[in-house]
């Protein structure tokens, strides 16, 4: 389907029609921000891979409260998927999403497809030095690779004078924003915090994977965080084996372990013995079953 102007005309509480504008295609999406910005607004802009749900809401909220004019992309980005990965069964629900992204105000959808994003060959690659190392770059190798590819793309698209990243996706935000600094990209990112279901399990379109069963023990990565964290709170500074003894729980009641630890917030390298002063990220990574569930918790020692 060509989404180009798909146009979405509603009834806001004044009785003002509110147009929500979708497009595929970058010369359209270019068209529409020239124009906004030539009339002085202000562009917020938040990425996505879709199968939208309240946490990227929230972000939506921020950018809303950040800026004139939201814009949300939705791409399911191939470059960021490693070969065994679930690109395939990743979910799409473009129609859903559209929906939900109206009834959130936003003001332009950018729904591209593969071809209108990537070249059939590319010539260029982005490296990173050292940041993706560790946590999910370490054992998803050539992800933020496609991260930092598709959102570099995304914001010379976009021109955003914002953007919102969760931080859920605490690594992402990390490299992005040396990205942004490296590459000079004149936007200023901001932090969403962590959306969470009632009972504490971090939202994520991947969640739609669990079984009955797995859903109901994916919220015991968030309790063992929250222990770590209380630990360390209370003076434990050489986590290590509190950690160990943590996985080892998680390991008994059927989570696979793909990392767990302290890393400190600038270097993302794990940090045996904590400083006062020091800002840290204590994350995991667990599978349960085939589902990858990643979570995490700053903190200030
Ligand atoms: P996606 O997983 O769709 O997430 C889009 C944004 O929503 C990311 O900034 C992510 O951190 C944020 N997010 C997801 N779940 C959240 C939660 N429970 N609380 C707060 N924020 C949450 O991240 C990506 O897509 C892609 O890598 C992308 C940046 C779009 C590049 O392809």
């Amino acid at each position: 389907m060509n989404a180009a102007s798909v146009f979405f005309r509603v009834m806001n509480a004044f009785g003002k029609p509110i147009i929500m504008n979708v497009s595929d295609r970058i010369d359209e999406i270019r068209v529409d921000i020239s124009r906004l910005k030539s009339e002085g607004k202000r562009i917020g802009f938040v990425p996505t891979m879709g199968a939208l749900h309240s946490g990227h809401l929230g972000l939506i909220e921020l950018a809303k409260k950040n800026s004139d004019i939201v814009v949300v992309s939705i791409f399911v980005n191939p470059e960021q998927f490693g070969p065994n990965e679930d690109f395939d069964r990743y979910p799409r629900q473009l129609k859903d999403d559209l929906e939900k992204c109206r009834s959130a105000g936003v003001d332009l959808v950018f729904t591209p497809e593969r071809s209108e994003i990537y070249d059939e060959k590319k010539f260029l690659k982005i490296g990173i030095d050292k940041l993706s190392d560790h946590m999910c770059g370490g054992s998803r190798p050539g992800f933020f690779e496609g991260v930092l590819l598709v959102v570099n793309k995304l914001f010379n698209i976009v021109t955003p004078d914002i953007a919102v990243f969760g931080q859920k996706d605490i690594q992402q935000f990390q490299i992005i924003s040396k990205m942004v600094k490296e590459f000079n990209h004149p936007v200023e990112l901001i932090m969403a915090p962590i959306a969470r279901a009632n009972d504490g399990l971090a939202l994520s379109s991947r969640n739609a994977y669990l079984s009955d069963q797995e859903r109901k023990a994916a919220p015991g990565l968030y309790r063992c965080l929250q222990y770590i964290e209380k630990q360390i709170q209370s003076g434990v500074d050489t986590p290590k084996l509190l950690i160990e003894h943590q996985k080892g729980e998680l390991e008994a009641k059927g989570f696979k372990i793909d990392y767990l630890n302290v890393f400190d917030s600038k270097t993302l390298e794990p940090s045996e013995t904590l400083r006062e002063g020091n800002n840290y990220i204590l994350a995991g990574a667990i599978w349960l079953g085939k589902t990858r569930l990643i979570d995490n918790i700053l903190i200030e020692f």
